[in-house]
C-alpha cells in the first residue's frame, strides 16, 4: 500500500458530535527500532510483543465547528485535569496527519487520556497513547465511511499512530506486530505495523514482562534526538543490515520455540540499541547503575539454575524481564528476593504479552 491510498474520498455522512473511546498498550520491540527517514519511515524493520498491563485509556468527543478551517480546535485532559502542555505534541500530530483524516478541521475535539501504569515511571506513553487516539480517530471515519473493512480500519489506525510515534503503529493488534519493510515477512509495511505472521510456538504465547523501575525521572535524551543521531552514526549500516538478518534469525526461534535462540537475540538487541548511544556523537549513556546491577544478578540467576529469563531495554534504565509462563513462579521469587533491591522505591510492574486496542464504552 501508499501513503495515497490512506488519503479519504469525500464523506457522504455528516456527524455533528460523537464519542469514542479505545483502550491501547504499550509495546516492547525485540528487534530495536533506532533510527528513521522522513516523514516517520524506519530505518529497519522491527518485532515487538504487544503488552496488556500497561495502557493508555482515551475517550475522544467531537462537535462540529461553526466555521470549517484548517485551524486543529481541541482541548485535552490528562486524568481529568487540563494540560495545555500536551498541545504541542498533539498540534504536530494533527497536522502530519491532516492530509489523510481531514475532517479534523470541521470539529473541535475533547481528549481525554488516562494511563494505567504510574505517571512518572519512566515508561514512555507515547506508544500507548498515540495508537488509542489513531483508534479513536478511526472509529469516527469508519461512521463517516461504514464501507470501510476492518483490515483498513487497522491498517490506517496504525499508520496514523506510526505519524505520532513510530512504535504506536505496532500497538494496535497483539501479540507479535512487525513494522517496516522484510522480504521474510508477507504483507509488512514501513507504513504501518501488522500482526506477525508466520508460526509461533506456544512457549511464546504466554511470555511475561516484568518491568523493573530502576528510574522513574524523565530521561535526559529523548528518543527524537536518539533516531536524529543515527544520521552520520560510524555504525548505523551495520547496525541496519543486523536488525534484518535479525528478523530472519528470529523467525525460526518462534516457530521452535528455540529460548535459547530467543536469549541470545533479545538480548543481543537491547545491549545494541545502548551501543548505539555510546557511541554516536555526541554520546550518552541511559543505563544507570543499577541497569548494569539487575543485568548482572539475571546472568548469575540463568547460570545456577538454567531458567529461560532474558533482558531487553527501550530507551532508558528501566529494565524489561522477560520469561515464560510455564517458569514464571521461580523468577518471581528471584525478583522479589534479588532484583526489588535495584528498584526506585522497590517499583515493578508485572506485565505479560497482550492482543491490542479495545473499544470501550463511551
Ligand atoms: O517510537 P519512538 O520514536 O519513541 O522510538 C522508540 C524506540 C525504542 O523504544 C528504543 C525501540 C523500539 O523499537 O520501540
Amino acid at each position: 500500500m501508499t501513503e495515497k491510498e490512506f488519503i479519504p474520498h469525500p464523506y457522504l455522512k455528516t456527524i455533528q458530535s460523537k464519542g469514542y473511546s479505545w483502550s491501547s498498550p504499550s509495546n516492547i520491540a525485540l528487534i530495536k527500532y533506532w533510527g528513521k527517514r522522513p516523514v516517520q519511515i524506519p530505518e529497519n524493520p522491527s518485532i515487538s510483543f504487544t503488552l496488556d498491563a500497561c495502557k493508555t485509556n482515551t475517550s475522544l468527543t467531537l462537535s462540529e465547528k461553526t466555521a470549517k478551517n484548517d485551524l486543529h480546535s481541541f482541548d485535552i485532559f490528562f486524568e481529568n485535569e487540563q494540560k495545555d502542555n500536551f498541545k504541542p505534541k498533539i498540534e504536530s500530530f494533527f497536522k502530519r496527519i491532516h492530509e489523510y483524516v481531514p475532517y479534523i478541521g470541521d470539529y473541535h475535539f475533547t481528549i481525554n487520556t488516562s494511563n494505567t501504569f504510574p505517571h512518572s515511571s519512566g515508561i514512555a506513553s507515547s506508544a500507548s497513547g498515540m495508537s488509542a487516539l489513531a483508534m479513536c480517530l478511526m472509529s469516527f471515519e469508519r461512521e463517516l465511511n461504514p464501507d470501510m473493512t476492518d483490515e483498513f480500519f487497522m491498517k490506517k489506525a496504525s499508520f496514523l499512530a506510526r505519524l505520532g510515534s513510530g512504535s504506536a503503529s505496532r500497538s494496535i493488534e497483539g501479540e507479535l506486530v512487525v513494522w517496516g519493510e522484510h522480504q521474510a515477512i508477507p504483507g509488512s509495511s514501513d507504513l504501518f505495523g501488522i500482526k506477525y505472521p508466520h508460526e509461533v510456538h506456544e512457549v511464546f504465547k504466554s511470555y511475561h514482562d516484568t518491568i523493573l523501575l530502576v528510574d522513574k525521572g524523565e530521561k535526559q535524551v529523548s528518543s527524537t534526538m536518539g533516531h536524529q543521531l543515527m544520521h552520520n552514526h560510524p555504525f548505523a549500516d551495520k547496525r541496519f543490515d543486523q536488525a534484518y538478518t535479525h528478523v530472519s534469525d528470529l523467525i525460526s526461534i518462534l516457530k521452535n520455540g528455540d529460548l535459547q535462540g530467543f536469549i541470545e537475540l533479545v538480548e543481543s538487541e537491547a545491549l545494541t540499541l545502548h551501543a548505539m548511544m555510546l557511541t554516536s556523537r555526541p554520546y550518552f549513556v541511559l543505563m544507570k547503575p543499577n541497569t548494569l546491577e539487575i543485568i548482572n544478578r539475571i546472568w548469575e540467576f540463568r547460570k545456577e539454575t538454567g531458567l529461560h529469563l532474558c533482558f531487553t531495554l527501550d530507551a532508558g534504565s528501566n529494565v524489561h524481564l522477560l520469561y515464560p509462563e510455564h517458569q514464571s513462579t521461580q523468577v518471581y521469587e528471584f525478583i522479589k528476593r534479588d532484583l526489588v533491591a535495584f528498584c526506585q522505591n522497590g517499583h515493578y510492574i508485572c506485565d505479560r504479552i497482550g492482543f491490542g486496542a479495545k473499544q470501550l464504552p463511551i
